[in-house]
């Protein structure tokens, strides 16, 4: 199947080898794209990143280092790949983070403005650094995505301030949204079900969620990364071409049920 054959496009976030960002990019190139990755500096977080690529036949992809804080290395980011690239079709946003001393059930009243305001800036405000930067290599539109979770809609104990940040980050979606489609690009979020990565461990309480999912979504089971990516490819590729500003749920169905 080629339904993004000739597409190229960056992938933020890939740490290891469970990270949502490599299921997505397995998918993208299964399709036919090509991505470039952007990976958090310092050489561990490379090697790693390196190992995940390489161990999914990912061998000698671009890969540069960003952290998404800083202005000027997203401006190299960008630099850099308008050397390789020209131009790209699209951007997977696949990050977050937040001080998992947090992420504890029924700490949420206790967060300072420091842990705070970092989990806003990597977790939300990064998507919209990264669309600003990235409009300017999309002079054909594209298609730009990110992750988001249930529990910025509602109360998840233990996902607190990382709930702010996905509320954040789904505004930010539709804001984006809304200002770039006369120039084609199409911003959508994944609301993904749990799953086991280096993130998700942080959260508290977050084996009840894995649990909970079992017995109460409709499909009375957990999601796979792999299903992430599929949908991935369906915000990516035309088969979505009416479709923006979204939250699209990934969940076993886990957010239509009240009870
Ligand atoms: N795992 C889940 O259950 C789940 C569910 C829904 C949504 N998500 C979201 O999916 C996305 C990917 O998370 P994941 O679960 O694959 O975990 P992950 O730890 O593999 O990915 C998080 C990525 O964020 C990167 N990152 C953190 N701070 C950064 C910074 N300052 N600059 C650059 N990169 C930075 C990390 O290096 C890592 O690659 C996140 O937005 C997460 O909130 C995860």
């Amino acid at each position: 199947m080629s339904l993004l054959q000739g597409k190229k496009g960056l992938v933020f976030g890939v740490a290891n080898d469970r990270s949502i960002a490599l299921a997505v990019a397995d998918q993208l190139i299964k399709h036919g794209a090509t991505c470039g990755f952007v990976h958090f500096p310092g050489e561990k977080n490379e090697r790693r990143t390196q190992k995940a690529l390489e161990e999914n036949g990912m061998n000698d992809a671009w890969m540069v280092p960003c952290d998404v804080c800083s202005d000027s290395e997203l401006d190299d980011v960008f630099a850099a790949a308008r050397e390789k690239f020209d131009a790209i079709d699209f951007v997977v946003h696949s990050v977050a983070y937040a001080d998992r001393a947090f992420l504890k059930v029924g700490n949420f009243t206790s967060t300072p403005r420091d842990v705070f305001a970092q989990a806003m800036d990597i977790s939300a405000y990064s998507l919209l650094a990264v669309a600003q930067r990235a409009r300017e290599m999309m002079p054909n539109g594209g298609g730009i995505i990110t992750m988001t979770y249930y529990g910025g809609e509602k109360v998840l104990p233990g996902y607190n301030v990382m709930g702010v940040a996905k509320a954040a980050l789904e505004s930010i979606t539709r804001y984006l949204a809304s200002e770039l489609g006369d120039k084609g690009i199409r911003v959508n979020a994944i609301s993904a079900g749990a799953l086991r990565t280096l993130s998700s461990m942080a959260v508290g309480g977050i084996d009840t969620m894995f649990d909970h999912t079992v017995t109460r979504a409709p499909l009375k089971r957990n999601i796979t990364a792999d299903e992430v990516g599929k949908t991935a490819v369906y915000l990516l590729s035309d088969l979505s071409s009416g479709v923006t500003g979204e939250t699209v749920f990934v969940d076993a169905g886990y957010n239509i049920v009240g009870i």
